[in-house]
């Protein structure tokens, strides 16, 4: 199989494309990916040599790129570039528009017009809006976005949609719950809770602490995508969760015991707007349909990631300082146009 990931160097996506890799050694991936501050080629630093894999530098809403690249024939596109991190959709909603929208447009157009087999979206639960207690989401749920991240997510999960509706094109949604794992941006909630305990900084919790999130750990993301890429049907949309809602302040509470670290660094701060209370998905059609389980028990998952965390100090470092991000770019600047390139 040969393979298309969009955001193949961000957290999800390296993730993903290392496992993929791993379990299929005769297959082919290439990478389409802008490296934006969440990029970040280190994350694959193990796999770049592999003749196997070819990264691309591009933007997924650059139309005459992507038309070119996808003259490679590929068997499935996976697509993961976004915008996502939802405080960053809350400053500034415009590039959340334009990348997650209009990205996932360009990729979807191009992907018809080239007759491509197989097209998964990565999408979030964060399209379903927020729960009530006892309340799950499954696939027939209303959409009811509250942040620009979650409305252009959605957005454009219609868009695939509507594609596999108008044109029979055979796209396919997926709607995961909050991932965790290696080479997380520490701006989201647990990397950057381990990464402040572990510099001795404060530990920010929104609000009361008592939001709930159905947290899954990468790798069973990463599995239950493969089943989707290989045996989901066009036109589904498959939920991904551990079926396990917890708060906010559990997790906190949690890394600090793993970590040994006191409770007196947790800091409650003012709540972000429009926080949505409570996530929570029914993911029972992707197991019954496509055989897919949850392997990693939430405690085992905290533990294996903050031991990553701890033994990874200058990934965090140059992650956060922006170093990997300012050496990259001279590097593609200096390669030249990515088009004439490929
Ligand atoms: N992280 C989660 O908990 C979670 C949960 C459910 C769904 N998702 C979805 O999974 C996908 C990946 O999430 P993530 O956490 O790995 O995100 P991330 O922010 O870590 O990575 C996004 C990647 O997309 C790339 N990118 C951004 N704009 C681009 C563009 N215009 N063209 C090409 N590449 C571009 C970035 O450089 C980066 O490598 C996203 O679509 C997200 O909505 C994430």
């Amino acid at each position: 199989m040969k393979i298309l990931v969009t955001g193949g160097a961000g957290f999800i996506g390296s993730n993903f494309i290392r496992y993929f890799l791993n379990s299929y050694p005769q297959d082919v991936v290439w990478n389409l990916d802008k490296l934006t501050y969440a990029g970040n080629l280190t994350n694959l630093a193990d796999i770049a040599s592999l003749p196997n894999y070819e990264f691309v530098r591009g933007d997924v809403c650059d139309s005459a790129l992507v038309s070119h690249l996808l003259k490679k024939s590929f068997d499935a596109i996976i697509h993961f570039a976004a915008e996502s991190h939802v405080d960053r959709s809350i400053s500034g909603a415009q590039e959340f528009v334009h990348t997650n929208i209009q990205g996932t447009f360009t990729i979807l157009e191009e992907a018809r017009r080239q007759r491509v087999a197989r097209f998964v979206h990565v999408s979030t639960d964060e399209v379903y809006g927020s729960m009530s207690p006892g309340e799950l989401a499954n696939e027939r749920s209303p959409l009811s976005p509250n942040s620009p991240y979650a409305a252009s997510k959605a957005a454009a999960d219609l868009l695939v949609r509507s594609f596999f509706k108008t044109y029979g094109f055979p796209g396919i949604v997926t709607r995961s719950s909050n991932n965790y794992g290696p080479y997380q941006f520490p701006e989201k909630l647990i990397p950057l809770m381990i990464s402040n305990a572990l510099e001795g900084r404060k530990l920010p919790v929104y609000g009361d602490g008592l939001n709930e999130r159905d947290w899954i750990h990468v790798e069973d993301h990463c599995r239950a995508l493969d089943r989707v890429v290989r045996a989901g049907r066009p036109g589904e949309i498959y939920n991904i969760a551990s079926g396990r809602p917890v708060t906010n302040l559990q997790i906190v509470l949690r890394l600090l015991e793993i970590l040994g670290k006191s409770k007196e660094l947790m800091e409650f701060v003012e709540d972000r707007p429009g926080h949505d209370r409570r996530y929570a998905l029914d993911s029972s059609k992707v197991s019954s349909q496509l055989g897919w389980q949850i392997t990693v028990s939430l405690d085992d998952g905290l533990r294996r990631t903050v031991q990553w965390y701890q033994e990874n100090p200058d990934w965090v470092a140059k992650t956060r300082s922006g170093d990997y991000r300012a050496y990259y770019k001279k590097h593609y600047e200096q390669r030249g146009s990515t088009l004439a390139n490929l």
